[in-house]
Parts: C-alpha cells; structure tokens; sequence
C-alpha cells in the first residue's frame, strides 16, 4: 500500500473493537484519541449527535495531558520576547502594550493554560479567554481561581465566531484555528474586534501542507492526530473548511486575507509550531 493517498472504509464495515481491551493499560491521553478515533471513523452512519460528541470527548479526556503547560509556556515566550530573523522583536510592539496593559482575548482557549500563563506573564493586563465547550470553560475558570487571578482573567463559554466585546489589544489563537468549522468567520470575528492597531497572535503547528514532506516523527505525529482530533473537530461543525492540522501557511493566509487581515507574518519558527503575527 503507498504511504500517501486517498483512503476509504465505510464505517458500515468496520469491525467492533473491543475499546476496554485496546485502551487498557494506556494512558489517558492515548485511550482518550483511541475511543474518538473510533467513534468518528464510525460517526457517518450515526446521527449528528454522535457526531457531535466526539469533539468534547476528544478535546476534554486528551488535551491537558497532550499539551503540558511548559510547553505552552515556551511558545508563549518565544512569541512575545524572541527576535524574528530580520532583527525586528517577533511581536512588533506587543511585548510593551502587555507591559504597560493591554486587553487580550483567547480564542479556543480549552482548559486556560495560555490565558493564564499570559496573564502570570504581564500582570498589567486583562485576559479574556473563550472557548465554545463548556466543561473545558469551567476547568479554566477554576484554573484561574487557583492561581489567584480571578480579578484579571475572566472566562466565557462562546463560539470562535461570536467573539464578544471590543477593543482587543491583541487576539490569540492557540493551536485552534485549524480545528474551527469556520476559520474564516473567527477571523472576520477577531478583525471586527481588534482595536485600530491590534494585532492576532496565530500559533500553528510547523508542517506541511504536503503529505509527502511530513515523513518525519514530528510530521507522523501532527498528521496522526490530526485524523483523530483535528479532522474530527472541524467536521463536526459543518463548516466550510475542515483543515486538519497541516494546512500550511498559504491557505490559512488566504482566508485571513478574505476577511481583512492582509498582514501575515510568520514571527516565530520552533521545530513543532509556526507562530504567526496576522494585522490588518
Ligand atoms: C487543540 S485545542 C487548543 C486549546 C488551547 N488553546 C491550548 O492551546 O491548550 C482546540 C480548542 O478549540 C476549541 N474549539 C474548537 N472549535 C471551536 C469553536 N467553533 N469555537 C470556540 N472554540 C472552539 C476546542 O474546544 C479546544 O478547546
């Protein structure tokens, strides 16, 4: 069998796997991708409802453990303290308005760790963190009350493209705009709300839109997920786009550009993310 191509199964055909078997003795992470892998590839004879589930089961069993905080952490400040290669900060000018205080939102923001690591960061500023699952908003909420920064950090179940408020100093999509149904829509959201020199922080994973360049273990593995969490996610949501984890750079820019945002830079480049600064 080639290692790259167009593959099909009709979940009809699938044979029942025993999961308890399977999952036994793995770790949470990994039997959390195996039981949504599974439902998934089965969801297409299943009512919308199943399919459904399969995204917060996904995201809520598997993420935290998938993505420590330090290594959130690091992106976070590779982000904001790094220099791009031309010798201009990585950020142009964001590092100051967090210094000073700024007002950020965190779109898909999941259990809250960017939020909160960003918020520990720049104690100035005010943090807004959204995402559309409900278990994960609370998880952040509490999060946010440990660490004691319940006055500056606030936390709210709503959907990438019904981002509420205005203003935004700087809008952050970490390793989530690929797994929205409509990134073009959160975009054209994020723009309408962005003050007049706001800028969007867009960190993606660092692969190829070309499968035959991510034979690699860090290409392997963000293509293996992306099948059972990022593919998945986005399908569900019946929008116009389900990107995967590797759409590359040239069509996240093109929907961008679409509504508004002109201005895609990448900032920052480590061996597994791309961290992009994306204006009007
Ligand atoms: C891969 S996780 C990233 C979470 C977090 N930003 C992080 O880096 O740890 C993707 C997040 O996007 C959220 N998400 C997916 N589609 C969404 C939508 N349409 N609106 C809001 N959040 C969404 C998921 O619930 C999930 O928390």
């Amino acid at each position: 069998m080639p290692l790259i191509g167009t593959f099909t199964r009709s979940p009809a055909k699938m044979p029942l796997l025993d999961l308890s078997k399977i999952t036994a003795g793995l770790s949470k992470t990994w039997s959390g991708f195996l039981r949504d892998w599974d439902r998934s590839l089965r969801s297409g004879n299943y009512p919308e409802t199943t399919r459904y589930n399969c995204l917060p089961s996904a995201v809520f069993s598997s993420w935290p453990a998938a993505r420590p905080p330090a290594w959130l952490a690091a992106q976070v400040a590779g982000a904001y303290s790094r220099r791009h290669h031309s010798g201009k900060p990585a950020m142009e000018g964001v590092e100051t308005k967090l210094r000073r205080g700024a007002s950020v939102a965190d779109v898909g923001c999941g259990f809250g760790h960017s939020t909160v690591i960003m918020a520990k960061a720049f104690p100035q500023s005010r943090f807004h963190g959204f995402d559309f699952h409900e278990p994960s908003i609370e998880a952040a909420q509490k999060l946010a009350e440990e660490e004691g920064l319940g006055d500056r950090v606030t936390f709210e179940v709503t959907a990438a493209q019904d981002l509420p408020g205005g203003d935004y100093d700087l809008i952050t999509f970490f390793d989530c705009l690929h797994d929205l149904g409509d990134p073009g829509a959160a975009l054209r959201g994020a723009e309408e709300v962005l003050a007049d020199d706001g800028s969007c922080l867009v960190v993606e994973p660092n692969v190829s839109a070309e499968p035959g360049e991510n034979i690699h273990p860090i290409g392997r593995s963000f293509a293996s997920t992306s099948a059972v969490l990022c593919l998945p996610a986005a399908m569900a949501q019946d929008g116009p786009h389900a990107l995967g984890n590797h759409p590359g750079q040239d069509a996240l820019e093109a929907i961008a550009a679409e509504v508004g945002l002109h201005s895609w830079r990448p900032a920052v480049e480590t061996l597994t993310n791309l961290i992009y600064d994306v204006r009007r």
